[in-house]
């Protein structure tokens, strides 16, 4: 049978080649031998920010962002978010296939057991500022847990990658907890084995002197929910971090910090942080129109709208959007919901944001129900960190086991100067100004 090819004329010296498609893409390796001459280092892809380079075979998670999917595993987000639970679907992504009961109630226990924290990470925490921000802590600790476990430099050995994926998806919520407690200046609270992962969650983050916290049962499976909705978004700018540093083969402690600074930036995690930030400075429903109008203008953007994969609802905000909900009922209704769904009524009708298929994401409504349940704003980026921790463990391993992978090391297109020679320093011109150097921003 006929192999998928493309065809490429090189009009600079007449030549044909016959580029192989699989999976629907060509190997950019594959242009290296178009060629004008024998020093001709060869064609390269240009793909600043990897706009359409995929970086990995990967059998984890599909998006079709025109149609508004996505699926973990094969199974759909929504199906997940009403039927399972957020360890359930972790060791969906982390091993590839739904558990049996035997296998989920082990996989419980193996998570729960490794809750604690080694309590020299408590004097790591006091070291840092009373205003030190939560994912900073996240970052600093999560990379300092490798000095801890140095087995966890064995990644070839898939037992001692087992035992890493399951000491770190059960510490993140200590740490995350912990961070919130420090900058609280409140005790820290030890795990509680005996009660649900976000449930352990919720008491390491609220407890204060009752002997039997229970945390309300609505909040905590929204908080699973939304822990599901956020385990994993293949090759985003964290997932791809993660792989990027663990191809270097350094331990996943150290691999998962680097996806944790990553998502903490305002154009991925931080976002739903800057939503809130950006609702409260509208400050009411009455000033939507005049907002939108400065984003349209570009002063700002509209914070929560659009996304580098969906050009449709992200499904995921749609589930989070009909949970607020739920949560209100508990909490009582988070008075930035209004402005949040006039700002949603508005842009979904202008022409500007619908011929650029800019639509809610994920973190359009996620933070106005992290608020309602009393989490600081700071912590909304540290609840994202947590449940991408599985997703982030499953792309790393699935990166080390597969033999096309190498370390990443992406090529460039050098612009700048051509050999140059070093002169004496009188015998150089009149120093450029500011304005003049050629990397005048930096
Ligand atoms: N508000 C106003 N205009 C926007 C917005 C927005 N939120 N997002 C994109 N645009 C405009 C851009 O100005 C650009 O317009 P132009 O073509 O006239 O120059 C066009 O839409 C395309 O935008 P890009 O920045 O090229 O799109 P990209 O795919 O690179 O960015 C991103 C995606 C970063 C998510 C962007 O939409 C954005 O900044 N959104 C706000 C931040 C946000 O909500 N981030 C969370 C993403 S979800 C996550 O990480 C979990």
């Amino acid at each position: 049978m006929a192999k998928d090819t493309l065809t490429i004329t090189d009009n600079r010296s007449g030549k044909q080649y016959e580029i192989a498609i699989e999976n629907g893409a060509i190997r950019t390796a594959d242009l290296q031998q178009i060629k004008t001459s024998a020093e001709d280092p060869g064609l390269v892809g240009y793909d600043p920010s990897f706009g359409n380079t995929a970086s990995c075979k990967s059998r984890i998670t599909f998006i079709d962002g025109d149609k508004g999917i996505l699926r973990y595993r094969g199974y759909d987000i929504a199906e997940l978010a009403e039927r399972s639970t957020y360890l359930e679907t972790a060791y969906l992504i982390v091993k590839g296939e739904l558990p049996d009961a035997h296998h989920l109630s082990m996989w419980q226990h193996n998570i729960t057991i490794h809750t604690m924290v080694h309590e020299n990470i408590k004097k790591l925490m006091e070291g840092f500022r009373y205003d030190a921000h939560p994912m900073g802590i996240l970052v600093g600790t999560i990379g300092a847990l490798s000095t801890f476990y140095p087995d966890a430099k064995d990644i070839d050995n898939a037992e001692a990658r087992r035992l890493q994926t399951r000491r770190l998806i059960g510490k993140v919520p200590t740490l995350a907890a912990f961070a919130y407690r420090h900058t609280r200046g409140l005790p820290y609270v030890y795990p509680d084995n005996e009660m649900s992962y976000t449930g352990n969650f919720l008491q390491m983050m609220f407890r204060m002197t009752e002997r039997h916290y229970r945390p309300n049962p609505v909040l905590e499976h929204a908080l699973d929910v939304l822990f599901i909705l956020h385990a994993d978004h293949e090759q985003n700018c964290s997932t791809n971090a993660v792989r990027s540093v663990g191809s270097s083969h350094v331990d996943p402690y150290s691999a998962v910090a680097a996806g944790v600074a990553a998502l903490y930036g305002p154009l991925h995690g931080g976002a739903n942080e800057a939503v809130i930030r950006m609702l409260q400075e509208i400050g009411s429903v009455e000033k939507v129109p005049e907002a939108i109008k400065r984003f349209k203008a570009g002063d700002g953007r509209l914070m929560g709208f659009g996304h580098r994969v969906y050009k449709n609802y992200d499904p995921r905000g749609k589930i989070i959007k009909q949970l607020a909900y739920e949560v209100f009922e508990v909490t009582g209704k988070n008075p930035l919901i209004d402005i949040a769904l006039e700002l949603e009524r508005i842009a979904l009708e202008d022409d500007y944001f619908v011929k650029r298929r800019l639509y809610p994401n994920v973190d359009f409504y996620s933070g106005i129900i992290y608020q309602a349940m009393g989490f600081p704003v700071a912590m909304f980026p540290v609840l994202f960190a947590i449940p991408r921790t599985a997703g982030w463990l499953a792309q790393w391993a699935e990166m080390v086991r597969d033999p096309e992978q190498r370390i990443s090391r992406p090529r460039q297109l050098y612009v700048g100067e051509p050999t140059r020679h070093y002169e004496a320093i009188e015998a150089r011109p009149e120093p450029l100004t500011r304005e003049d150097a050629v990397d005048a921003t930096i």
